[in-house]
């Protein structure tokens, strides 16, 4: 049978028809509703011909493209089984020879399973290698396809041969006009850097070795066609929904296909499977769109939110890092949590410093008890006065790391993960988390920590990369962890935290409600960071924080209306010292947190749009209400603008047919501009302007000629 899922502008055809590995004829634009006739023409006429100095059939990608279908680019499946004897023990007939060696199965299908609308569940196997694959695909109502496969060991009996995996990857086809990859990479501070390069022959892979996905994370791997932009383009994108080591790559065969895949990465001889295992992959999600990166969001986004745990407004937060540092102390914090409800925040999250023996980077992690030093009454009194604020609390943790010189890794150096003769890394070393008793010992601690105080939030953080040990099996047991501990604990929230965005993707997503996205509180930084982090992730994840006028990663000094206009599109905060702001900086923060308020069901709810400027230096982005009733928009000057007059600012995703008021929106100090006379629609009186969506769009409006680092903001509402 051929099968067409369709669903949010998507069409993915499956031709499943043969008796081998079903062939992916399309995955790519809507193609309407298709016969049963019209599939079995397009399956037909879709068989390329064959070429000289060739396989002597047509070579078809299939869903798990393989050696033994004369497919010589990257293999979906690759291993090697050791051990193996002949005949029955592994399920042959007696006699029959044993396999060995590479594994490079020749996939017959068993049958497709129809588990919904647009889910399939597709059973190979390949009875001479012992093996058989089930590959899960599933095109979401949004239109986001989703697939992942497990692989059994099907010899009948232990010790029959083991299956020793190297790699099991989804590939799925792009078409020859996706000449451009788009992805990222970065650094700490500086994450989800935009590379562009072209794809020729040959592969553009990049791989994370971190142990976490790590600050230069390819993230999203966007194949396009040339020039694709935020608003236009089209684009086949993937991203691996997992925490650990990973590959993701786009390959341009000579033979004329192109594909994009992703699969976890695995070390030689970390994936065993034994008689009768199994092993799954964690879930590739494929997003396609012909409106550029925006409606890759635009899909992604809504899909995130349907199973989001995320339940409520996000609260702002005052985050102590910045603040204090490791100086904690009853009367210092008691001040910093009276100048947060002066100003409306709504959490206080008491970051690294609070354990026993904390006094700095280098010291004490593991030992999860309250240091009675800083804190002799325990966190308790910290607590009511957060609490007796109006606000809840949050509390940093790193369970993952341990420092050498602490008591739990004086107690118990055998619960180290890697080489002990391996570099700390800020001074820190892992815990092995595939220990039970390591395990054990960390979900007693946590949840000793959330029995005894009231927790409302975890900020989980994780400051270095493994460098040894089962990244696989350390990332399996992350994940229990923080689902046991949300299950001893449920209605707690989880920011994820790796030094900054050293974490974020849609594996962990499914398990916290907030990302931090970044360390650097500089905005100028945070409007590329967030931009980028934004096309996959929702903004109400992204972590946005209010920092210091001079930011403590860059040192660049940037005026309050900058800082304040960056954090507010994302999960808002404040990571400032907030007794030493002065008392008009005050009353500009509490304005600010005040339209938060008011907006961020739309900020938090609404669909993400940027417009393709011709100048770099200047970038428009903003939110529009699903129904299209409201907007809000930044234009952001990085820079200064490459012509004296910019272009007029053209609003993207508005309803063209309805009418909007269009006003500023004044958050903090009013953004320094160089102008004379500012443009007639923003003069004095003339905020009442009301024009159509279309006229919006493709006209425009003349923008303010902001100075470098400065943002003017706009509120847009349907009349
Ligand atoms: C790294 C994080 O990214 C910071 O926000 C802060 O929590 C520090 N760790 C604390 O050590």
């Amino acid at each position: 049978m051929i099968h067409h899922l369709r669903a949010a502008g998507t069409s993915l055809i499956l031709d499943a028809t043969g008796s081998g590995t079903p062939v992916i004829v399309h995955w790519g634009a809507d193609l309407g509703a298709l016969t049963p006739a019209d599939l079995d023409a397009l399956a037909a006429a879709s068989v390329p011909p064959v070429g000289p100095s060739s396989i002597d059939v047509p070579l078809r990608l299939s869903l798990l493209p393989a050696l033994a279908e004369g497919w010589s680019g990257r293999p979906a499946l690759g291993g090697f089984r050791v051990g193996a004897t002949a005949g029955s023990r592994v399920g042959l007939p007696d006699g029959s020879p044993a396999p060995s060696g590479t594994l490079d199965p020749a996939l017959t299908l068993v049958a497709v399973h129809k588990r919904g609308d647009n889910t399939l569940a597709i059973e190979l196997a390949d009875a001479h290698a012992s093996v058989t694959v089930t590959t899960d695909l599933e095109l979401t109502v949004q239109g986001v396809l989703r697939l992942r496969h497990t692989v059994t060991n099907t010899a009948s009996e232990a010790g029959a041969g083991t299956l020793e995996l190297a790699g099991l990857d989804a590939i799925l086809p792009v078409p020859d006009r996706a000449a451009e990859i788009l992805d990222f990479t970065g650094l700490w501070s500086h994450e989800r850097r935009p590379q562009r390069s072209t794809l020729g022959q040959g592969a553009w892979s990049r791989e994370s070795r971190h142990g976490r996905p790590g600050h230069d994370d390819s993230y999203l791997t966007v194949a396009g066609t040339a020039g694709f932009g935020f608003r236009s383009g089209e684009v086949w994108a993937v991203h691996l929904a997992h925490s650990g080591d990973k590959r993701v790559w786009a390959e341009r065969s000579a033979l004329g296909y192109a594909v994009v895949g992703a699969g976890e990465l695995l070390a030689p001889g970390e994936l065993s499977l034994a008689a009768g295992a199994s092993y799954t992959t964690p879930w590739t999600v494929a997003v396609y769109s012909a409106a550029g990166l925006d409606g890759l969001s635009a899909r992604l986004h809504p899909w995130i939110r349907s199973w989001s745990t995320i339940t409520g407004p996000r609260k702002v937060l005052l985050n102590t890092w910045e603040a204090v540092y490791f100086d904690h102390d009853l009367p210092t914090l008691s001040r910093l949590v009276d100048a947060a409800a002066q100003v409306g925040v709504e959490r206080f999250v008491l970051d690294d410093g609070w354990f026993s023996g904390r006094t700095d980077d280098q010291r004490a992690l593991g030992d999860w008890f309250v240091d009675t030093a800083k804190w002799p009454q325990g966190l308790h009194p910290l607590i009511e006065r957060v609490h007796a604020a109006g606000l809840d609390f949050g509390l940093w943790v790193e369970p993952e790391m341990v420092n050498p010189d602490s008591d739990l890794a004086r107690a118990h150096p055998d619960w180290l993960l890697g080489s002990a003769s391996a570099p700390t890394w800020r001074g820190q070393r892992v815990l092995d988390l595939a220990n039970p008793d390591a395990f054990a010992w960390l979900l007693e601690r946590l949840t000793a920590l959330l029995a005894e105080y009231p927790i409302a939030y975890l900020k989980w953080d994780h400051n270095r990369d493994l460098l040894g040990g089962s990244v696989h099996r350390q990332t399996a047991a992350l994940y229990r962890l923080i689902d046991a501990v949300r299950a001893a604990q449920p209605g707690l929230e989880i920011e994820s935290c790796a030094s900054g965005g050293g974490r974020i993707d849609l594996g962990i997503l499914e398990r916290v409600d907030r990302v931090w996205t970044s360390d650097t509180n500089d905005p100028l930084e945070r409007q590329q960071i967030q931009r980028y982090t934004s096309v996959l992730v929702p903004p109400e994840y992204l972590g946005g924080h209010l920092g210091a006028a001079t930011a403590h990663t860059t040192w660049r000094t940037s005026a309050l209306g900058f800082r304040l206009a960056t954090a507010l599109f994302g999960s808002a905060g404040i990571e400032w010292d907030l007794t030493r702001a002065s008392a008009a900086e005050l009353d500009q923060i509490a304005a600010w947190i005040a339209i938060y308020k008011e907006r961020r069901a739309l900020l938090h709810a609404g669909v993400i749009v940027h417009a393709d400027a011709s100048d770099p230096a200047l970038e428009l982005h903003g939110v529009v209400a699903t129904d299209g009733a409201s907007a809000v928009f930044a234009q952001v000057a990085l820079a200064a603008p490459r012509t004296a007059l910019p272009a007029p600012i053209r609003f993207p995703g508005l309803d063209r047919a309805r009418r909007y008021r269009v006003r500023p929106l004044l958050v903090g100090p009013a953004p320094q501009t160089m102008q004379t006379v500012p443009p007639a629609w923003l003069a004095a009186g003339a905020d009442e302007l009301v024009l159509s969506g279309a006229v919006l769009a493709d006209v425009g409006l003349p923008a303010p000629l902001l100075t470098p680092e400065q943002a003017a903001l706009f509120t847009l509402d349907a009349v």
